[in-house]
C-alpha cells in the first residue's frame, strides 16, 4: 500500500533524493532543517461522534523538547498517526489544524490494520521489545512479523525520499525504526541521519538469538550518528556490530571495551570508511514544566484531596504502562513480604498502583493483567484491616494534574522494573518533589539508576526479599536523610533536562569526529586506534 502524505505543505518529490549517496556530508549547519522521525506522531487521536477524527497534541517531554527545535528549524514530524487506515481527508484537517494551532508541521505514514498487526504488534512489540528488555522466551520469531516490518520501514522510507530536501538532518527514533537507514540507502537518499533507541540495548548473547541480526545490524550501521540511553547500551551495541558487520568497524582505543563516558565519541567507520560516530546520551524531562505544574494551585488542592482519602497513610506509589518489563508481579511479591515481616508497616502505608493501559492487543499484555489483578486481590485479603486497604489498584490513564498530585504526595515511589531504557516516572516524581521530602526506590535495571544512583535506593527487583527491606528502609528514614537525597536526585535531573538532551544530540550530529583515527583492514576487521 502506498503511503499518504496528507498533511499540509507536503513538498514536491525530491529530485536529488535518488541520486547516489554520497558518503562525505558535510556537518549539520546550525540552523540546519531537523526532520524528526518516529513510529507515533505527537498527536492523540480521536473519532468525533463515530463522524471523523479529532487530533490534539500530545503531552510530554520529548514532544516539548522537539517542538522549538522543529519550529526554530522550519523542520517536520514525520510518523503514523496512531489508527489504521484514517480516511485521508479527515487527516488533513486535523493535519491543517495542528500546524495552526500547535505550530507543529506533520506528514503521516498511513499503516493499513494488517500493517499494525505485523509490523507494531507483531515485530516490534512481539519480537524486539521482548528481546531487548531481556525476555527472549517470549518471542514469537515470525518471518510474516519480520516481513511487515521491512515493509513498512520502507513505507516510512518513500515518505522521507518524498519529503526531506537533501541537506535536512533526519532524526529517527526507536526500535520501529532500526531498518529505516538501510531503506533510505536502497532510496538514495543522501541526507546525513541519527537514530536514538529509547529502549535498551542486549547483550550480544541476547542479540544473537534474532533470526534478522544480520539485517537489523547493517540498519543501524546505515546511520551516522546512533546514540543510546546508558553506556552500557552503547558497549553492547559495540560488542554486537563488532561480531555481526562483516567488514567491521568497531572503533576504539584498542581495548575490548571502548572507554565510557557520557557523551563520550566513539567512531567506526564502514567499508567505505564512513564515521558511524556513536553515543551515550541519557533522555530526560522538562524539569521547570514539572516543578512548576507540580506547584499550581490544581495540583495542590487535587493533593489535599488525596490526603484526605489516604487518611493521613504514607503512600508508596506505583505508576506505570501496564508491561511486563516493568516488574509489577515482583513489585506486588516485595511489597507483600514487607508486611508480612515489618508488622508495625501494617495501617500505616497504602501502596497505590496505577497501571496505564497499554498494547492491549497482545496477548501477554492481557495475561499480565489478569495476574496483577489476581495477585492484588490476594494480598489485600491476606492484610486488609476495618479502615486500611493495603493496595489500591486502578487499571486507567491518568490526567496530568493527577498523576502531579500523586508525586507530591508520595512519601515512597516504587520504581522497579526488570528492565527499561531509561524510566521518566522516576525523573518526573524527583521533579515534582517541591518540599523535597519523598524517598526514591528504583530498580539497578532501569537506564535512570546511570544517574539517580547517588539520592535514590537501588534495588534487584528479583531479589524480592532486599526489594522489601528498602521499602521498610524508605518508611523509617530520617527526615535529613530524605531531604538530601532527594535535593541530590533533584540538582541531577535540573542539571541535565530534556532540552539539554535534545542539544547534545545534536551538536554530536554536527560534531564531525574530530579524532585522528588509523584503520587496519583485515577481512573481517578494520580495527580503528582512536588517537586523538
Ligand atoms: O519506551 C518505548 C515506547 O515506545 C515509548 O516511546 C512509548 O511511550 C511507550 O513505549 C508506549 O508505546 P506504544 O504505546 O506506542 O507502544
Amino acid at each position: 500500500m502506498a503511503a499518504h502524505n496528507v498533511f499540509p505543505e507536503s513538498r514536491p518529490p525530491n529530485p536529488s533524493a535518488r541520486q547516489a549517496c554520497t558518503t562525505e556530508v558535510l556537518l549539520t549547519p546550525p540552523k540546519q532543517r531537523i526532520v524528526i522521525v518516529s513510529n507515533r506522531l505527537p498527536i492523540i487521536l480521536d473519532r468525533c461522534d463515530g463522524t471523523g477524527w479529532g487530533a490534539k497534541p500530545a503531552a510530554g517531554g520529548l514532544v516539548a523538547a522537539l517542538r522549538p527545535i522543529l519550529r526554530e528549524s522550519g523542520g517536520l514530524w514525520v510518523g503514523w498517526p496512531g489508527a489504521a487506515d484514517v480516511d485521508d481527508t479527515d487527516l488533513a484537517e486535523v493535519g491543517e489544524h495542528l500546524a495552526a494551532n500547535d505550530n507543529l508541521r506533520m506528514r503521516a505514514v498511513q499503516l493499513s490494520s494488517e500493517e499494525i498487526d505485523g509490523f507494531y504488534q507483531g515485530f516490534s512489540n512481539g519480537i524486539v521489545w521482548p528481546l531487548f528488555h531481556g525476555m527472549p522466551k517470549i518471542c514469537s520469531f515470525s518471518p510474516d512479523h519480520w516481513r511487515a516490518y521491512s515493509q513498512v520501514n520502507r513505507k516510512f522510507a518513500e515518505v522521507l525520499a518524498r519529503e526531506a530536501a537533501p541537506d535536512d538532518f533526519l532524526w529517527v527514533h526507536d526500535y520501529h525504526l532500526m531498518l529505516l537507514g538501510r531503506e533510505l540507502g536502497r532510496l538514495r537518499v543522501p541526507n546525513r541521519r541519527g537514530f536514538f533507541l529509547h529502549i535498551p540495548f542486549p547483550s550480544l548473547d541476547l542479540f544473537l538469538k534474532l533470526p534478522w541480526r544480520q539485517q537489523i545490524m547493517d540498519g543501524l550501521l546505515s546511520f551516522d550518528l546512533i546514540a543510546f540511553q546508558t553506556e552500557r547500551d552503547r558497549q553492547n551495541f559495540l560488542q554486537c556490530a563488532n561480531t555481526l558487520a562483516e567488514r567491521c568497524l568497531v572503533a576504539w582505543d584498542g581495548k575490548q571495551v571502548v572507554r565510557g563516558r557520557f557523551l563520550e565519541r566513539a567512531a567506526a567507520a564502514d567499508k567505505a570508511g564512513r564515521d558511524i560516530q556513536t553515543e551515550t546520551l541519557p533522555i530526560s524531562i522538562d524539569y521547570s514544566k514539572v516543578a512548576k505544574d507540580a506547584a499550581s494551585d490544581a495540583v495542590q488542592q487535587r493533593a489535599r484531596q488525596l490526603r484526605v482519602d489516604l487518611q493521613g497513610r504514607a503512600m508508596v506509589l506505583g505508576v506505570d504502562r501496564l508491561d511486563y518489563t516493568k516488574g509489577i508481579l515482583h513489585r506486588l511479591r516485595a511489597f507483600q513480604l514487607a508486611l508480612d515481616r515489618h508488622a508495625k508497616l501494617r495501617g500505616q502505608m497504602t501502596l497505590v498502583q496505577h497501571l496505564v493501559p497499554s498494547r492491549e492487543k497482545i496477548s501477554d499484555y492481557a495475561k499480565l493483567r489478569r495476574n496483577v489483578e489476581q495477585l492484588v486481590s490476594e494480598i489485600n485479603g491476606q492484610f486488609t484491616e476495618p479502615g486500611w486497604v493495603p493496595i489500591h489498584y486502578m487499571y486507567h490513564s491518568l490526567s496530568w494534574e493527577d498523576l502531579l498530585a500523586h508525586y507530591r504526595i508520595a512519601s515512597i515511589a516504587l520504581i522497579t522494573p526488570l528492565k527499561d531504557g531509561m524510566n521518566l516516572v522516576a525523573k518526573e516524581y524527583c521533579a515534582a518533589q517541591v518540599d523535597e521530602d519523598g524517598v526514591l526506590i528504583l530498580s539497578e535495571f532501569a537506564g535512570a539508576a546511570a544517574e539517580l544512583k547517588t539520592g535514590a535506593l537501588l534495588v534487584n527487583p528479583h531479589d524480592i526479599a532486599s526489594t522489601a527491606e528498602s521499602i521498610y528502609q524508605a518508611f523509617i528514614m530520617p527526615k535529613d536523610e530524605r531531604l538530601e537525597r532527594m535535593r541530590r536526585l533533584r540538582r541531577t535531573i535540573r542539571n541535565h533536562d530534556v532540552f539539554d538532551w535534545a542539544e547534545a544530540f545534536l551538536s554530536a550530529a554536527r560534531h564531525k569526529a574530530s579524532v585522528a583515527l588509523g584503520v587496519q583492514e583485515s577481512p573481517r576487521r578494520a580495527t580503528i586506534t582512536v588517537t586523538g
